[in-house]
């Protein structure tokens, strides 16, 4: 049983149905609209901007219908009709988090606890299966990492891979990078230098917000791959810290790579960022390419260093880490404002051969969320 009330003299309505009750203000309810006039049938864009809408709209006449509510609005005198489901789906009025540094409910922070639920699937059949696809692409938006396996292994594959939800980012790298070492078969004690796990490219603004390494050939000892969830590190530093959560997303890092003629990358941009309205929403952690932090008062910044110190203490922690050691047509991928990645140091004969390349999570998200639509699936 859904009832309709009109509230605060036509300002508004309240709509209650199975023990909710949620107000609707006149003026969001008719800039969401979705009659003919008001959004274009085939696309859904919106046709009216808000300066056509009278800034003194009210509501007159509210009733339900079925599953509809109709609401005439005046002074257009436009009655319109709107589907209660999609009204509670979308209602605001409601207590949200506040918290700075909360996460979306879209979204599953891991540690290295995760690793029988890591999201991962057999390249041929998510190439050939679409709810397989779905299910793995929900798997990457929802934990910001993935694998895949039983790829091709040729030079250029992980194309394939990026074709799979969107577009490769080119950059002054190219469109694909190398990540090729031979160790030194006449010196056994060689060591391949490990790397602190870190974000790419966070002198880019924007960042690339995917990154896609794809294993051509890993015969070398060692050489694994890791992997650490940065918001599940930024949310225990918030847990033992929270004024040095606090100084990392209060002010802005900078990041910079000149490392190549023609080229001056800079970005000023918080370790940690947060939404205006708190939501942790990304992670830029890179010790070669942070540059001289100077957006940090002098009474700040020593608490600044200790709480970017104890950050790298937190992404370092073997417990906060995936490690696994790719196989030739084996890949991962990243959400890059998000998950670090490192490589561990490797020794011995062989060779260790990855490509890599960039994309985007807008393409990655899009394409699952209309896989999601088309197949009819819930949402992973
Ligand atoms: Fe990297």
């Amino acid at each position: 049983m859904t009832t309709v009330e009109i509230i605060e003299n036509g300002n508004a309505i309240a709509l209650a149905s199975g023990g909710q009750m949620y107000r609707f203000h006149a003026i969001w309810l008719r800039d969401n609209a979705w009659d003919a006039e008001t959004r274009a049938p085939g696309n859904g864009q919106r046709l009216i901007a808000l300066r056509d809408i009278p800034a003194d709209t009210r509501i007159s006449v509210a009733r339900v219908n079925e599953d509809k509510i109709r609401i005439r609005f005046t002074p257009e005198e436009r009655e319109i009709d709107y589907d209660i489901r999609w009204l509670f789906d979308h209602a605001y009025d409601q207590v949200k988090s506040t918290n700075s540094g909360w996460i979306s409910d879209e979204i599953e922070i891991w540690d290295s606890g995760i690793s029988d639920r890591i999201p991962m699937a057999d390249f041929e059949e998510v190439k050939a299966d679409r709810a397989a696809l779905s299910q793995w692409l929900g798997g990457v938006a929802r934990h910001g990492f993935g694998k895949l396996t039983g790829g091709p292994v040729e030079e250029g594959a992980l194309f394939q891979v990026a074709d799979l939800f969107g577009y490769v980012r080119e950059t002054n790298y190219g469109r694909h990078f190398e990540v090729r070492t031979e160790v030194n078969p006449t010196n056994l004690a060689y060591t391949g230098l490990g790397l602190q796990a870190h974000t790419d490219n966070p002198y880019r603004d924007p960042v690339p917000s995917v990154q896609i390494l794809y294993c051509l050939e890993n015969s070398a000892a060692g050489g694994e791959n890791m992997v650490v969830d940065g918001f599940a590190c930024a949310q225990r530093l918030r847990e033992e810290d929270p004024e040095g959560f606090a100084l990392l997303s209060r002010y802005c890092a900078r990041f910079e790579y000149a490392g190549e003629d023609g080229v001056c990358l800079r970005a000023r941009r918080p370790m940690i960022e947060l939404a205006p309205d708190g939501e942790l929403i990304g992670v830029r952690f890179n010790n070669r390419s942070a540059a001289a932090i100077t957006d940090v008062p002098y009474e700040h910044m020593e608490g600044y260093y200790d709480a970017y110190r104890r950050l790298g203490e937190i992404i370092d922690d073997p417990a906060m880490e995936v490690t696994f050691k790719l196989s030739p047509g084996e890949c991962f991928i990243v959400n890059n404002t998000r998950v670090l990645h490192a490589r561990k140091g490797y020794s011995g004969e062989g060779s260790r051969w990855l490509q890599g390349c960039y994309a985007d999570m807008d393409g990655l998200r899009s394409t699952h969320a209309a896989l999601v639509q088309e197949l009819g699936l819930a949402a992973e």
